[in-house]
This record gives structure tokens, C-alpha cells and sequence, in this order.
């Protein structure tokens, strides 16, 4: 059992009509708590990790620990790099395993963009690996870089159709109006473009910043095209508000599996809420490969 090509998930999610969830992790917990739901719900799954995951925990630690968390669960995984802005840490990570990575050259001008994710298109397919990439600017923070909100401008739909066609990318993340971490008010999708560029393009679109965005917007989403939803702060959220109930509930605990299991497992319920709500439950068997 090994990864599978994100790319090979989003196809099947295409022609199934639903999304497939990407879950940020940098710990073991998280980590299981991705598989294990991934299994409970018998869905495909991306797990995925960021530079600042990479430089927390050791790129060697997170491909160990995906690979056996993923031959316990026994279900479609893709390991795939989050906001590679770095080309070394892509070819990194495509040498160590990961059977995905998103090249993020969208604060690029747009023909360096085209250039470098080129090379990493290159480089993926030597491995046998996918790629994403992004175009338009997702606002919010992302990894050790901000975008202030009044920075961040929408993907232009022609541009998108032009990048993918330059490329040849599997997937585009695209700015339609989400964005990275908490939202202050109620977060408006901008579906009109998101379909737009979902017939220009013809390929998977990402949806990145899914967190915190209300369930009928994203199922408005993946009807207009989204195959993959990024989803980090929710279960960071969800993680740390236990590991804080529980610090208050046992002030004396000194043993961290009391604290951590709880969380573990309240993160599985926030992953599983989320792939029911992606409509990815029961897909692990169709069209997608268990390698
Ligand atoms: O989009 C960014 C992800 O939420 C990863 O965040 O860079 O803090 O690991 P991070
Ligand atoms: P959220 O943290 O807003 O869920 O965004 C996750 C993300 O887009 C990771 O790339
Ligand atoms: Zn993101």
C-alpha cells in the first residue's frame, strides 16, 4: 500500500460529482485522526502537510508516519505538499514518496508562474506524481507568508484557462473569494466565476480556506466544479479548544495521552463531518485505486 496520485482521486471525483477533503497535519495525531476517519467513512483522502509542518516535524517523520498510517486505514491516500513556494522542498518531497505536490507561484508575475510550474510539472510526472497549482491570490495567511486582505484579488477565468493550457497542471486552485484561517464575517463565494473558470479549465478546481465556510456554499461549490477542499483551522480549532477543556478539567494531569487522546479523537469527528458534507463517504471503492 502506498500513495496515490491526488490527480487520480480528483479525476474520479470528477466524473462522481464530490470533492475529496485535503487535511492539514503536522503531528501524529492529526495524522490518525485523518486515516482513521478516512476509514470510518470508507473515503479517498488527501493527507497534506505545509513547508512550516515540514520544518516542524522533519519530512522523514511525516512520510513514515503517512505510510503507516495509511496501510492501517486501507483506503485511497495521497500524500501531497501544501503551498510548495520553494522548488527545492518540491523535488524534496517528490523524492521522499509524496505522490502530490502544489507548486504556489501565485505571488509570481504570471510567465515566471507558467515557468516554474512547468518544471515541477516535469519533475511529478518522472515520479509519477500530480501536481496543483495556484493562480489569483488566496488572502489569509499562508505558509510563513501573509497576503493582507486588500491584496488578495479573484482568479481571472481566461488567465486560468491560458495557465492550465501552458502547464498542464491536474488541479488549480483557484481565489473565489475564501480564505486561509478564521473568518470575521460570513465568507461569500464568488460561484458565478467559480463555474466560469470550471468549464474554461476542464480540470479539478481547489478550493482552498474551506474552513469556516457555511456547508451549502460548499456544496454549491462542488456543483460548479471544486473536487478538492482544503480544510486546516477547523481541526485546529476543534483540537486545541479540547486539549484546553481538558488542561481545565484536569489541572493535576501530567500524563499528555489524557490530554492528546481526547483531541485525537475530536479531530477524527471534525475530518468526518467534513468528508459526509464533501459527499466523499462510501467513494473508497470507485475508480479510486486502494495500491
Ligand atoms: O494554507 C496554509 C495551511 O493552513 C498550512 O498552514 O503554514 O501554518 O502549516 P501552516
Ligand atoms: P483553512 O485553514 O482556512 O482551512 O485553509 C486550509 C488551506 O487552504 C490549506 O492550504
Ligand atoms: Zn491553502
Amino acid at each position: 500500500m502506498s500513495f496515490v496520485p491526488a490527480g487520480v482521486l480528483l479525476r474520479a471525483a470528477q466524473k462522481g460529482g464530490y470533492a475529496v477533503g485535503a487535511f492539514n497535519c503536522s503531528n501524529m495525531e492529526i495524522m490518525q485522526a485523518i486515516v482513521r476517519a478516512a476509514r470510518l467513512e470508507n473515503a479517498p483522502v488527501i493527507i497534506q502537510v505545509s513547508q512550516g509542518a515540514i520544518k516542524y516535524a522533519g519530512l522523514d517523520y511525516l512520510v513514515a508516519m503517512a505510510k503507516v498510517a495509511v496501510r492501517e486505514a486501507s483506503v485511497p491516500a495521497a500524500l501531497h505538499l501544501d503551498h510548495g513556494t520553494e522548488i527545492d522542498v518540491v523535488l524534496a518531497c517528490l523524492k521522499a514518496g509524496f505522490s502530490s505536490v502544489m507548486f504556489d507561484g501565485s505571488k509570481l508575475p504570471l510567465e515566471e508562474n507558467i515557468a516554474l510550474t512547468r518544471q515541477v510539472v516535469k519533475a511529478a510526472r518522472e515520479a509519477g506524481a500530480s501536481v496543483e497549482a495556484e493562480l489569483g491570490r488566496i488572502g489569509g495567511t499562508e505558509d510563513e507568508v501573509s497576503v493582507e486582505d486588500k491584496e488578495a484579488f479573484f482568479t481571472d477565468p481566461e488567465e486560468a484557462r491560458y495557465f492550465v493550457e501552458r502547464t498542464g497542471v491536474d488541479a488549480l486552485a483557484v481565489a473565489v473569494g475564501t480564505a486561509h484561517g478564521r473568518y470575521k464575517g460570513e465568507p461569500k463565494l464568488d460561484l458565478e466565476r467559480l463555474a466560469r473558470i470550471a468549464g474554461l479549465v476542464g480540470i479539478p478546481l481547489v478550493l482552498h480556506g474551506a474552513s469556516g465556510v457555511p456547508g451549502g456554499a460548499v456544496q454549491e461549490a462542488i456543483k460548479r466544479g471544486v473536487r478538492k477542499i482544503n480544510i486546516d483551522t477547523d481541526i485546529r480549532q476543534r483540537f486545541v479548544d479540547t486539549i484546553r477543556r481538558r488542561l481545565d478539567e484536569e489541572p493535576a494531569e501530567i500524563d499528555p495521552r489524557k490530554i492528546l487522546g481526547p483531541a485525537r479523537e475530536a479531530a477524527v469527528e471534525v475530518v468526518r463531518e467534513k468528508i459526509r458534507l464533501f459527499g466523499s463517504s462510501k467513494r473508497a471503492g470507485q475508480g479510486n485505486p486502494v495500491k
